[in-house]
């Protein structure tokens, strides 16, 4: 039987470390949506994993992603979203344009060195599938669609056109869970008919029936739906089977059968043993609000039972009472090719395309 990763790795500074320098930084991370900086003078305050950064829309119409971090004495410079020609900082006022230019710091006239063209906030690379944008803090990024691997692919193959969604709503939350605690749950449906009774009306998660696959880094779970659901979700439209998709290192991306749906976000480690979430929901224009609400209430209804389990799981972990566990073959492959994955990351491996 296969081992998983070492239960240390899940508590241990030293190792989430590790994995913030040798997975995290490399990473092209969710950080939002085009919707966020709609038009030009807009911006948005993210997050690319643990670094912060500010989207802006300048005027020329241009996405650009920077660090959220002043180039005086690195105070951070946007909170929120607004709509404004330029950013300042809140601590000594310099005030930089969209564009990342610093325009103007007070008393700079009085230092005959201060070179005003050199002092622009650090651009960084940022990218968009569809309305979603991604953001890479890493000097020399693969593109993109690299990383992306065959997703978009998939996703249109079932019949979803990413750029007709509209955005909906962001849910967020923290867990007191290692990240990778949070990812492996994602990544098998194991526990499905056990921990997530209403899921499993829904979709057919028996082991032959639950198509799961890899591809680089990416892993994906195909649920087609019950022939005669007792669920009272409303299964029937446009999208014929659910897709649940994770790209390594972190990101999640679930598509529930029916209406034109999608939701989007990362697991970003915050500490050992916690870890921070977001989801963005995304739905088709037309989508009427009940069926809307209903995919809600059932999301969040399976995300609660996943909080207890993903958290329990930490505490056990993290006792200190066994060195490692095991996984399941078939049922949980996704799992070992991520723990394969972050293995051969801390090991310095290149990782695959
Ligand atoms: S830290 Fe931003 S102006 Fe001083
Ligand atoms: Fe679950």
């Amino acid at each position: 039987m296969e081992q998983t990763l070492p239960y240390r790795w899940y508590s241990d500074p030293d190792v989430l470390q590790r994995e913030l320098e040798l997975i995290f930084a490399p990473a092209w991370q969710y950080v939002g949506h085009t919707g966020q900086a709609p038009e030009p003078g807009t911006f948005f305050a993210a997050r690319c994993g643990r670094t912060p950064v500010v989207v802006t829309r300048a005027r020329d119409g241009e996405l650009r992603a920077f660090l959220n971090v002043c180039r005086h004495r690195g105070f951070p410079l946007a909170e929120g979203a607004g709509r404004r020609e330029t950013l300042q900082c809140p601590y000594h006022a310099w005030t930089y344009g969209l564009d990342g230019s610093l325009r103007s710091a007070p008393r700079s006239e009085e230092l005959a060195d201060f070179d005003r063209c050199t002092l622009g906030l650090v651009r960084l690379a940022l990218d968009s599938w569809g309305p979603f944008v991604f953001v890479n803090a890493s000097p020399d990024p693969e593109p993109l669609s690299d990383a992306l691997g065959s997703m978009p692919a998939q996703v249109a193959e079932l019949g979803l056109d990413v750029d007709d969604l509209v955005f909906y709503t962001r849910w967020e939350a923290e867990l007191e869970a290692n990240w990778k605690v949070v990812c492996e749950n994602f990544l098998e449906c194991y526990h499905c008919s056990v921990a997530h009774p209403q899921l499993a009306e829904l979709l057919d998660v028996s082991v032959d029936a639950y198509a799961l696959s890899t591809d680089g880094r990416l892993s994906s779970q195909h649920g087609p739906t019950r022939e005669s659901p007792r669920t009272r979700m409303h299964l029937d439209g446009e999208l014929p089977r659910s897709q649940f998709h994770f790209l390594w290192p972190n990101l999640g991306v679930n598509i529930f059968p029916g209406r034109p749906n999608i939701s989007i976000g990362p697991m970003v480690p915050i500490a050992p043993g916690r870890t921070y979430r977001f989801l963005d929901y995304f739905f088709g224009a037309d989508v009427d609000q009940a069926w809307i609400d209903e995919l809600m209430a059932f999301d969040d209804q399976v995300g609660a039972e996943d909080r207890v389990l993903v958290e329990g799981v930490q505490r056990g972990l993290a006792s200190g009472g066994l060195e490692h566990g095991y996984l399941m073959g078939r049922s949980e492959q996704l799992i070992g090719h991520f723990q394969a994955l972050t293995r051969d990351a801390l090991e310095g491996q290149p990782q695959p395309r």
